[in-house]
């Protein structure tokens, strides 16, 4: 199979990730955290090496700072619902993941306001217009590093100077760039990052990120045993154990550990500029495609290597069905969870087809798929 649906999951890791998975589960997967034999400890240290893997992976001083959840939207979940009370305004944009957008609008009914910043039908933020929308009662801004839909970056440092100039936290969801962008905590200065480890991260599904800024306290979502501080009938205050109650995933975060050292080896860089070269080549070929709509920016360093297209008036669904059954290419039809972003650009009726390229991509699996495209179009 052609895997062109990387933006939901990457599907090729590095075998260090599967065999860390099995070994885990095999050999020391017990409590970690919650007894003393030698293999509970043993899941204990794992944890916290993946932790300061992460820590510099991010650049972020304090391991502990990072909070381990089930995924992105459990990361997004604590961090919006943990920051805000009634009366406070928080500000997105309208190019967000519903994992983001419905967080926010189920806050409504609690008294916490919103503004949606419309994006251009590229997908590129105004940040002046975002800016124009603070009001003093705005505690928090969030906005995605890149679309999951069409790919299309947010200058989250630019963002985020507005942010601190105006004494509003900044929440960035890094799903779609975690592990292929250079994010620096600290020469972007944003005070939490959630990210899916399932993604770009190479992990497997069932963990997520989210690192909350030195200093910074959010409320619980959910409370539990931490197997620390156990007499009290009160949350433990302390990082990480206030917001990682329950037994975690420790073979899922084995797995990412090695993910992350993967990336970690092969440098940011060097990942980014063969996703950027693989997202060229393809924006490329795809024009050769007759009545081809090709959403977001052309520019390959502007965007993430999410691409959304759709052909004429044909059905996405039916074109991503024909790209799956008869020529073993998975891509993802439809609004891919994200409608906001489908009406700023343009496709909320008919949705869009969209190749997602991963690190383990190659180029003849991108021309294979427009000879598919091209020969789906001639039949329908
Ligand atoms: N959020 C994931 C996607 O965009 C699942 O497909």
């Amino acid at each position: 199979m052609i895997y062109l649906d990387n933006a939901a999951t990457t599907l090729k890791k590095p075998d260090s990730v599967y065999d860390a998975v099995i070994d885990c589960m095999k050999n020391y997967g017990a409590n970690p955290g919650r007894g003393s034999h030698k293999l509970a400890m043993k899941a204990s240290r794992k944890i916290y090496e993946t932790r300061e893997n992460i820590a510099k992976l991010f650049n972020i001083d304090n391991p502990m700072n990072i909070i381990f959840t089930s995924g992105a939207t459990e990361s997004l979940n604590l961090a919006i619902k943990g920051i805000v009370k009634e009366g406070d305004h928080i500000i997105t944009t309208s190019m967000e993941h519903n994992s983001v957008i419905r967080p926010i609008k189920a806050l409504e009914k609690y008294g916490v306001l919103n503004t949606i910043v419309s994006c251009e039908e590229d997908g590129t933020l105004d940040v002046k217009k975002l800016e124009k929308e603070i009001k003093e009662n705005t505690k928090l801004i969030v906005t995605t590093h890149a679309s999951n839909v069409c790919g299309t970056l947010i200058d989250i440092k630019k963002v985020s100077e507005i942010a601190k100039k105006n004494n509003i936290f900044y929440l960035v969801d890094a799903s779609q760039t975690a592990g292929v962008y250079d994010i620096d905590v600290k020469s972007f200065n944003v005070d939490m990052i959630a990210c899916a480890g399932h993604k770009s991260l190479f992990g497997p599904q069932g963990i997520g990120i989210l690192y909350i800024k030195e200093g910074l306290k959010l409320n619980s979502i959910k409370e539990g045993g931490t197997g620390s501080s156990s007499l009290e009938l009160y949350q433990p205050d302390v990082f990480p154990d206030k917001y990682e109650s329950g037994t975690p995933n420790t073979q899922a975060i084995a797995g990412l550990n090695e993910g992350v050292k993967f990336i970690l080896e092969t440098s940011t860089k060097n990942i980014r500029e063969k996703e950027e070269e693989l997202c060229d080549y393809m924006l490329n070929r795809l024009k050769e495609i007759k009545d081809i709509k090709i959403y977001g920016i052309m520019d390959s360093k502007k965007r993430a290597p999410v691409i959304a297209i759709n052909i004429g008036d044909l059905d996405s669904g039916e074109i991503s069905f024909l790209l799956d059954s008869e020529y073993d290419i998975a891509t993802r039809p439809g609004i891919h969870c994200s409608p906001l972003a489908h009406k700023t650009i343009g496709s909320l009726k008919q949705g869009a087809v969209r190749f997602s390229i991963g690190y383990f991509n190659a180029k003849e699996e991108i021309d294979i798929t427009i000879d598919a495209l091209k020969s789906i179009v001639e039949s329908m």
